[in-house]
């Protein structure tokens, strides 16, 4: 069993497994029902089990799908009903009882320090599904999408990140790295990735660009990301954050600076750093992005069962 927590941490052959494997199972369920099973049941008899500490609509649903399409079945406990820190029982406990009771435990949390606990006391693999520091399901979905609507390796693409230097931006980040792409990161200039994740990238032989002014950083992209300026786990002024990335806006006039076939991704839930008629213009695929989250979560989950084809 492997556990899914930070892009960083797998190899590239096995992230590119994941995309290949969810190709397929894409191409194969194109007459199929949103709950129908794929012919091979893969995880036939296994019980995944959700914990979500913060709000998800996205996630939990995509999974609860991916999980019944792979055949397993799935329960979502809420973080506040368990005995784990309000009842007082361990974290050790919990991840004993959830390792005897289930065969993978997926966690969206505000504590980075809890996934690596956990990790390091399952028995289980353990799915990272949004951390303060990531968001590796997403961001792996995210070059999925990107690759079937270039219909080209993301390689070979110039992909352009406007906004907060957050969780996405840093699975992001760590995407880059592993798949050899081109990044421009446009945000203001106090709001830098902070220097462990360009440590790291420069340990890893990456390279990312930073521009203080947005339309720098848009020129010639293929594609546009952007996320919520003020993320779940902010805790800071949240009116002076806002005010700080007004020029980091994704407008008309900023997409003009990119390439003719240009497209712009945003994870959701979105905020005012897009405009209207981009987020629901012609250029946006957002609709498309969310809908990929189940098909690579799917072998997401396959690789974490060692069961990737
Ligand atoms: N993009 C995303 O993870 O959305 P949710 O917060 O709704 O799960
Ligand atoms: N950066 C956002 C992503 C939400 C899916 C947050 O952490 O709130």
């Amino acid at each position: 069993m492997k556990h899914f927590i930070n892009l960083k941490d797998i190899s590239t052959t096995d992230l590119r497994k994941i995309l290949n494997d969810a190709k397929k199972r894409k191409n194969k369920r194109k007459k199929l029902n949103t709950l129908d099973v794929d012919n091979d049941r893969p995880l036939k008899g296994k019980l995944l089990i959700q914990m979500y500490e913060k709000q998800s609509s996205r996630t939990r649903l995509s999974f609860y799908i991916a999980i019944n399409q792979l055949g397993a079945d799935s329960i979502t406990v809420k973080a506040n009903d368990l005995h784990l820190g309000k009842g007082g029982e361990s974290l050790a406990d919990t991840a004993k009882i959830l390792s005897n009771y289930g065969d993978g435990f997926l966690l969206r949390t505000d504590s980075d320090k809890k996934i690596e606990d956990f990790s390091k006391n399952l028995t289980i693999p353990i799915i990272n599904l949004l951390s303060p520091s990531s968001h590796p399901c997403q961001v792996l979905s995210d070059v999925f999408t990107v690759e079937e609507i270039k219909k080209k390796p993301i390689s070979k693409l110039n992909i352009c990140w406007i906004g907060d230097c957050n969780n996405v931006l840093n699975s992001l980040i760590a995407a880059s790295v592993k798949f050899k792409f081109n990044l421009n990161v446009g945000c203001p200039k106090n709001y830098n990735p902070p220097r462990f994740v360009l440590d790291w990238v420069k340990k890893n032989n990456g390279k990312i660009n930073i521009f203080n002014d947005a339309k720098v950083a848009a020129k010639n992209a293929d594609v546009i990301f952007s996320d919520k300026v003020v993320s779940l786990n902010d805790k800071g002024n949240k009116e002076k954050k806002i005010r700080d990335f007004k020029n980091f806006k994704v407008t008309q006039n900023l997409m003009k600076v990119t390439r003719p076939k240009s497209i712009f991704l945003h994870c959701l839930p979105r905020g005012d750093e897009v405009s209207e008629d981009i987020f629901l213009g012609k250029q946006s695929k957002v609709w498309q992005q969310a809908l990929n989250r189940v098909h690579v979560q799917k072998s997401i989950l396959l690789y974490s069962f060692g069961k990737l084809r």
